[in-house]
């Protein structure tokens, strides 16, 4: 009967299109490896190939595909590639690649297990297998959002909540007005989307505690220790694995001693540091986060998933819940499966589960571990070869960052730009400890010795050109 009606049933996607797709996708991977890191194409020039008036008639599937594939081959950032070192941008595993389009060809809403039971389990292991990975408590909720930012989002909710419920106060139903104030601890090296977190939460980006860092941007303990003496009532900590720019991880034992002290509940942003977690040569610079109540981090950095996933993971599951969970007539809640928009603030949602599932299954324990460990220690061929070659390395090559200044601020940003326009390779910049840097990150599955090498000899020869 089923089988009778598929055969009525229209090809969603033609194998003329699914063919056009394949051979484009291809194109793009051979060229990776050899085309300009940097776009090639400028925004008018985009703008012409791709803009004009609202067009009244539709146009075919195919020809649109080569459309927008002629334009993506130049207009897009080979920041998939193996020598894309700006910001902390991971590429995408094979594995998880396939993963993703089989999630967008099942186009699942994965809100709720009766959209789609499968969605609903793959949660649940990647989940239980993240946090047997990272060496996190298995009672931890877990939720899959789009990024870290959401992931800092949702765990401060959770935070908010806890803390306001302790206080004896209702915050999903009441609001902020009226509420106990709380006192948010952050080091002076958050990252940013923990402000606008605090924005969206109304507990406001300006109205917290800093505590000074080292020279490296750990929250400095005893400077913490000083401040939450100074206040009472409901407390949240934000500590940090990982600081953007040098890598660094905040001495997570003491702090983690004293929130509990404090009563405070703690949150450590790992957006990339969590999986330093994966690897037993560098888990001992997160010690301390399986200690959090509430950890953020993201899958489309360092495990190579595609854009975008971030998870947040929870010590407090009825924090977690509460702060999260909607209720509606027509939502059939499960009961004993999971409902995996309870702990997340979407509700219609992206399978984004699938192919962190297909990166760890393809990756294993040992592999993820060995990832980190070529990435950190391609980070140190990085600094070593820099620093030998005269250049000053700003930072501790702890991890997979490096800090890198080129003589004067000028010398420098005309380094970073000459990089950029060289195009074998795409390094950012950035303002550490007033000093301008070049910005290395390494956090690539595919990036090689040779790619390192490669961007070294540019990088060399363009500062060389700069400074000459
Ligand atoms: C420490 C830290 N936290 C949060 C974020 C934000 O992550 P996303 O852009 O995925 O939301 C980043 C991004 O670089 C980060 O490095």
């Amino acid at each position: 009967m089923r089988n009778e009606m598929h055969e009525d049933t229209p090809a969603l996607l033609s194998p003329a299109l699914l063919s056009t797709v394949q051979r484009h996708a291809a194109e793009w991977f051979s060229s990776l490896g050899s085309r300009p890191v940097r776009a090639t194409l400028t925004a008018d020039q985009l703008r012409q190939q791709l803009g004009g008036p609202l067009p009244l008639e539709g146009m075919d599937p195919e020809a649109l595909t080569n459309t927008l594939a002629t334009a993506g081959m130049q207009g897009t950032v080979a920041s998939a590639g193996p020598r894309y070192f700006g910001f902390v941008v991971g590429g995408t595993l094979p594995a998880a690649l396939a993963a993703d389009w089989l999630v967008s060809t099942w186009d699942q809403n994965s809100g709720i297990y009766v959209l789609s039971p499968l969605v609903s389990v793959i949660e649940q292991i990647a989940g239980s297998w993240l946090r047997e990975l990272a060496g996190l408590p298995p009672t931890m909720s877990c939720g899959f959002v789009t990024g870290c930012q959401m992931a800092n989002f949702t765990s401060l909710a959770a935070a908010r909540h806890r803390v306001l419920a302790n206080a004896g106060w209702d915050v999903e139903a009441n609001g902020l007005f009226g509420a106990p104030p709380i006192h948010v601890v952050v080091g002076e090296e958050a990252h940013y989307t923990i402000s606008m977190a605090l924005r969206l939460l109304g507990l406001g980006a300006n109205r917290v505690h800093k505590i000074p860092t080292d020279s490296q941007g750990r929250m400095r303990a005893d400077a913490l220790a000083d401040n939450v003496r100074t206040h009472q009532g409901p407390c949240i900590v934000c500590a940090q694995a990982g600081n953007v720019n040098t890598g660094a991880v905040d001495p997570l034992v003491e702090i983690a001693a004293l929130a509990k002290e404090r009563g405070a509940w703690l949150h450590v942003d790992g957006a990339f540091g969590l999986w330093a977690a994966a690897s037993p040569a560098h888990s001992h610079l997160v010690r301390g986060i399986e200690l959090a109540d509430s950890i953020a981090t993201d899958a489309h950095k360092w495990l190579n998933v595609p854009y975008d996933c971030g998870i947040v993971f929870c010590a407090d599951e009825l924090a977690h819940r509460s702060a999260m969970s909607l209720a509606a007539a027509y939502i059939v809640a499960t009961g004993s499966e999971r409902d995996p928009h309870e702990f997340v603030p979407e509700e219609s949602r992206r399978a984004r589960a699938v192919p962190v599932y297909a990166a760890i299954r393809s990756l294993g324990r040992q592999g993820l571990a060995e990832m980190v460990e070529r990435n950190c220690r391609q980070a140190r061929r990085f600094a070593d070869a820099l620093r030998a070659a005269g250049h000053q390395v700003l930072n501790e090559v702890v991890l997979n960052q490096v800090l890198v200044s080129f003589g004067t601020p000028e010398q420098t940003r005309r380094t970073i730009a000459a990089i950029q326009e060289d195009g074998t390779c795409w390094c950012g910049g950035t303002v550490w400890k007033n000093q301008t840097a070049m910005r290395i990150s390494v956090s690539n599955w595919s990036t090689t010795d040779a790619d390192v090498d490669q961007s070294i000899a540019a990088i060399l020869r363009v500062a060389q050109q700069v400074t000459r």
